[in-house]
């Protein structure tokens, strides 16, 4: 069973199909889009639904991890949030998107923070890597306020719509997470 998660604010959660509109509008803005490498735009009717379909199956193979991420007060969806899992390696991808009108609320770092933990400590990763386009500064600092470290600098590695892209990798290790818990 996928896991709901709470914090502070946010109720992380599975989504269901009745959630396909919200999750069309949101992810359908073009900035949305336009800073990450797997979200189409346009965002045509049936795409969100066949994405939330999908989740059950890739948590139960161990195979990705996605949340709904929610207002815990009012319950409306604000974003996405997942873990992308290599069992071989025993690592994990994050990602996250927000709605455009829910930016710089440290909403995404919340939700990061929160299954980053669930990553570690209940799917025993060793490791939770993430990249960002060098133009996605907000991504950069969410990245940053999570404890992740920069790990790479990767020159024109990926190509969106047309334009040549720099990312930058971050990563942390689980013994360094443990560590950080631990101290505080
Ligand atoms: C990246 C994204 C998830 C951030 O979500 P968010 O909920 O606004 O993030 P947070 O509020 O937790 O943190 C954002 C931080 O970036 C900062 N920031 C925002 N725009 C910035 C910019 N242009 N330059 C520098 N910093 C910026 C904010 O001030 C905030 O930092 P602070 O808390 O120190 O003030 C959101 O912008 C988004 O969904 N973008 C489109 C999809 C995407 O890029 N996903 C990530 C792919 S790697």
């Amino acid at each position: 069973m996928m896991p709901t998660l709470k914090t502070k604010r946010l109720t992380l959660r599975p989504f269901t199909l009745e959630d396909s509109a919200t999750v069309q509008k949101l992810a359908g803005d073009k900035e949305i889009s336009s800073t990450t490498l797997n979200i189409p735009y346009p965002y045509e009717d049936g795409v969100a639904q066949i994405w939330i379909s999908n989740h059950e199956e890739k948590f139960e193979k161990k195979e990705e991890l996605v949340l709904a991420i929610t207002n815990k007060t009012n319950k409306n969806i604000m974003g996405a949030v997942g873990l992308k899992i290599n069992k071989d390696f025993n690592n994990a991808e994050l990602g996250y998107w927000i709605g455009k009108e829910f930016w710089n609320n440290g909403y995404a770092t919340e939700a990061s923070e929160k299954i980053i933990d669930f990553g570690f400590n209940k799917l025993m990763l060793n490791k939770i890597h993430a990249h960002y386009l060098v133009i996605n500064k907000a991504s950069g600092k969410v990245m940053d306020k999570v404890g992740m470290h920069q790990e790479g600098y990767l020159k024109q590695h990926v190509v969106k719509d047309g334009t040549y892209h720099d990312i930058i990798q971050y990563g942390i290790l689980r013994d360094n997470y443990i560590k950080k818990v631990k101290n505080g």
